[in-house]
C-alpha cells in the first residue's frame, strides 16, 4: 500500500496538531449550544472520530451518505442520498464534517438539503480544502489545510476505496491510478 505513495503531504503529527486546534476552536464557538456533528460517509470517518474527541462539550453525532448520479462523478452536481439522518434537526446546530472539499458540489447540495429541515444553523468543517477545483461556491467555516490540486489519499481519502486507513495524507504516485495499480 505505502509503496504507491509518492510523498507524504501531511504527517500524522501535523494532522493531529491541527485537529486539536480545530477542536478547541469549535469547543469555544459552540459552548452552550445543542451541537449535532454530521459526518459524510465514508471519507470523513477518521477525521470525525479524532475531531469529536477534541471537542470538549456535549454533542451528538450522526452520518449521511451521498453519491453523485451517473458515471461522471461530481460533474452534474446532482446528488442522491444513500443514508439519511435518523432524527429531526430543528433544535440543533449542525456541523458538517468532510474530509475534503473539491468541486464543492457535494456540500452545496447537502447544505441546501439540510437548510430545508430548519436547523438552528449549518456550518462546515473540512480537513482539506482544494479550492483550485471549485465549481460551486462553498467556503468552509473551519478548514484544516488548504492543499494544491494533487491526487491525495489517506486518513479517510480513497482511491477506488483503498488507502483510507493510512494515518497520514499522501500524494498517490501517478502509476497507481494510471495503469492497473
Ligand atoms: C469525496 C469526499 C467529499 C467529496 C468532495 O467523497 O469525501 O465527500 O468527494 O468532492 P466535491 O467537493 O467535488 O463534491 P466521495 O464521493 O468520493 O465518497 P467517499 O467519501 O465515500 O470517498
Ligand atoms: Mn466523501
Ligand atoms: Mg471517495
Amino acid at each position: 500500500m505505502e509503496e504507491k505513495i509518492g510523498k507524504v503531504l501531511l504527517s500524522r503529527e501535523e494532522i493531529q496538531k491541527r485537529v486539536a486546534e480545530l477542536g478547541e476552536e469549535i469547543t469555544r464557538d459552540y459552548k452552550g449550544q445543542n451541537l449535532l456533528v454530521l459526518a459524510i460517509l465514508k471519507g470523513a470517518v477518521p477525521f470525525m472520530a479524532d475531531l469529536i474527541r477534541e471537542i470538549k462539550i456535549p454533542l451528538k453525532y450522526d452520518f449521511m451518505a451521498v453519491s453523485s448520479y451517473g458515471a461522471s462523478t461530481h460533474s452534474s452536481g446532482v446528488v442522491r442520498i444513500l443514508k439519511d439522518l435518523e432524527r429531526s434537526v430543528e433544535d440543533h446546530h449542525i456541523l458538517i464534517v468532510e474530509d475534503i472539499i473539491d468541486t464543492g458540489l457535494t456540500l452545496k447540495y447537502l447544505k441546501e438539503n439540510l437548510a430545508a429541515r430548519n436547523p438552528l444553523s449549518i456550518k462546515v468543517v473540512t480537513l482539506l480544502d482544494k479550492p483550485d477545483r471549485r465549481k460551486a461556491e462553498v467556503v468552509p467555516d473551519y478548514n484544516g489545510f488548504t492543499i494544491p490540486d494533487e491526487f491525495v489519499v489517506g486518513y479517510g481519502l480513497d482511491f477506488d476505496e483503498h488507502y483510507r486507513n493510512l494515518p497520514y495524507v499522501g500524494i498517490l504516485k501517478p502509476e497507481a491510478y494510471s495503469a492497473e495499480g
